[in-house]
């Protein structure tokens, strides 16, 4: 397949945003323009003249640093102010209007924050939007599943022949920093930052270095929802800002010394950079932490699976976004005598996935953020294995920043990808003789997010007991996926650690405080 005639000519663009060259972040309620360093905004999308490839510059970013970063430590110490503060001292009822409020100042502003999401990450327009829309959504939903939460009703226990009364209230905890990924830059962003705000945190929000300009249309409406301090959002590398914030400690009332100024960490993103940002927490035992990091979801195809089935689903359950979702399959697992039939039918489907530029109807494969070093990487998965005998049956031509998407067939351990996430487009085949080494691979991956079992009812019911011991979510004939929001989103081992919902992530932003007494009247009053 020639991949680079995907790329357009450069009068090709289709819905290229406003560049953006004034560098901007937000601090203590404002838009702050910076005239300190910054960093070329770069899309992977790029115009092509013969075999050179130009890309789309989307503007710049501010290179933000320690002082920023304390700055923005200092505006949340005087939002948080022990929880008095404006924010947190605020009833529910204010919360949520100031949520409903930027909910709806975002859905004016869906068509510009997709059109940028889908040059800095290259997802396609409809799915660009659909990341949009289903934030606001997630918002509108949160109010509602919170007033389910701050509905409930006075508790009783008994102590000896004494009865005690108690009523569960929610409090916030503090300052939260919320750092997202590039695949979801604006959604995995919200669906943190929202939850922790209306609870009464107050929120540093680390943008992701793809999508950060995505979220960046969103500044102003953020500025005029919060007060100032509530919600800061600050670009830059991970390193410069992250570690100043996690090092960070703030004043307690009183001159009681000082304290360790981030309270919760909502980190989405690798196990490696997690660790580090941990290491710098001045006290571990006082961080609060919810955490998606990486994985390695199995589609296990059992003997009596309808294969033409099976394959049209795994084949967009491993290649959506380009595989790069955490919840993709990233390893599918196939009887052996089926393997052969198996691997033609999942590479047929697979060739139908359209590869062009995010605007093009239908497209399904996309240019990657990471850029040609992705590419190269994606490329390496596949040399290793062909190397130790596995076989390319369909894609893995490139070019740029643009991969054709690969089926893999003959996978074994001696190769990278049986054990390794790859996040990108290649969906690695592996067959097997007994469900026993199937289950042997799960148990010894590091990862425990979810698994999808295809096949007979009461086979797929019976690995799916066995598959719960290792992963969090197990997909009978489905894909692996974070939805519907309702249910709870988690993970085992090195995969995560806490519960994202709309109710848990509500739960997750704040603590338990309990008011009790043996005087029911006592505790019923509001
Ligand atoms: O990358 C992880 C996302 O939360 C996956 O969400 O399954 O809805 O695509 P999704």
């Amino acid at each position: 397949m020639d991949v680079a005639s995907s790329f357009p000519e450069p009068t090709g663009l289709v819905d290229l945003p406003p560049r953006v060259d004034a560098a901007t972040y937000l601090c203590d309620g404002r838009v702050i323009p910076w005239s300190g360093e910054t960093r070329e905004v770069v899309s992977p999308i790029a115009t092509r003249a013969g075999d050179a490839f130009e890309p789309v510059v989307l503007g710049r970013e501010a290179s933000l640093g320690e002082a920023e970063a304390l700055a923005a430590v200092a505006a949340a110490e005087r939002a948080w102010d022990d929880g008095f503060g404006d924010w947190p001292a605020a009833s529910m009822a204010e919360r949520v209007v100031a949520v409903e409020r930027f909910a709806s100042a975002l859905e004016e502003r869906a068509g510009a924050m997709a059109a940028m999401l889908m040059y800095e990450i290259g997802k396609s327009r409809d799915d660009s939007l659909k990341e949009v829309v289903r934030s606001v959504e997630y918002m509108r939903e949160t109010v509602v599943e919170l007033t389910r939460l701050d509905g409930a009703g006075v508790i009783t226990g008994k102590k000896g022949s004494t009865t005690h009364y108690a009523r569960e209230l929610r409090r916030p905890i503090g300052v939260v920093l919320c750092v997202a990924p590039f695949n979801y830059p604006v959604n995995e962003f919200l669906t943190t930052v929202i939850p922790a705000l209306v609870m009464g945190n107050v929120v540093i929000g680390k943008l992701p270095r793809f999508g950060m300009l995505a979220n960046l249309v969103a500044a102003p409406a953020f500025a005029e929802c919060f007060p100032p301090g509530a919600i800061s959002l600050l670009p830059g590398d991970g390193r410069a800002v992250i570690t100043p914030l996690m090092k960070a400690t703030r004043e307690k009332a009183g001159g009681e010394g000082r304290h360790a100024a981030i309270d919760v960490l909502a980190f989405i993103g690798t196990e490696g950079a997690a660790n580090a940002i941990l290491g710098y927490h001045p006290s571990p035992i006082s961080l609060h932490k919810v955490l998606g990091l990486g994985s390695k979801n199995a589609a296990i195809v059992l003997p009596g699976a309808d294969h033409h089935a099976v394959a049209a689903k795994v084949a967009g359950g491993a290649l959506g976004f380009n595989g790069q979702r955490c919840t993709a399959e990233k390893i599918v697992f196939v009887p052996r005598s089926d393997a052969e039939a198996f691997v033609e039918v999942l590479a047929a489907r697979v060739a139908e996935r359209k590869v062009g530029m995010p605007w093009v109807d239908g497209v399904a494969i996309t240019p990657l953020p990471e850029g040609p070093d992705k590419i190269a990487t994606m490329r390496a998965y596949l040399d290793d294995a062909v190397q130790a005998g596995a076989r390319i049956v369909h894609g893995g031509a490139a070019a740029h920043t643009l991969i054709q998407p690969a089926v893999l067939a003959g996978v074994d351990a001696r190769m990278r990808i049986f054990h390794e996430e790859q996040f990108g487009p290649i969906v690695p085949v592996v067959a097997y003789d007994q469900l026993d080494e199937v289950v042997a691979w799960q148990r010894s991956s590091p990862f425990g997010q979810q698994a999808g079992i295809w096949g007979p009812r009461a086979e797929a019911a019976k690995l799916a007991h066995t598959m719960t011991s290792l992963v969090s979510r197990v997909n009978l004939n489905d894909v692996c996926q974070r939805g519907p929001d309702s249910f709870g989103f988690t993970a085992t081992d090195k995969s995560g650690f806490g519960v994202l919902s709309l109710r848990e992530a509500l739960l997750t932003f704040s603590r338990p405080v309990l008011v009790q007494s043996t005087d029911v009247a006592a505790v019923s009053a509001p």
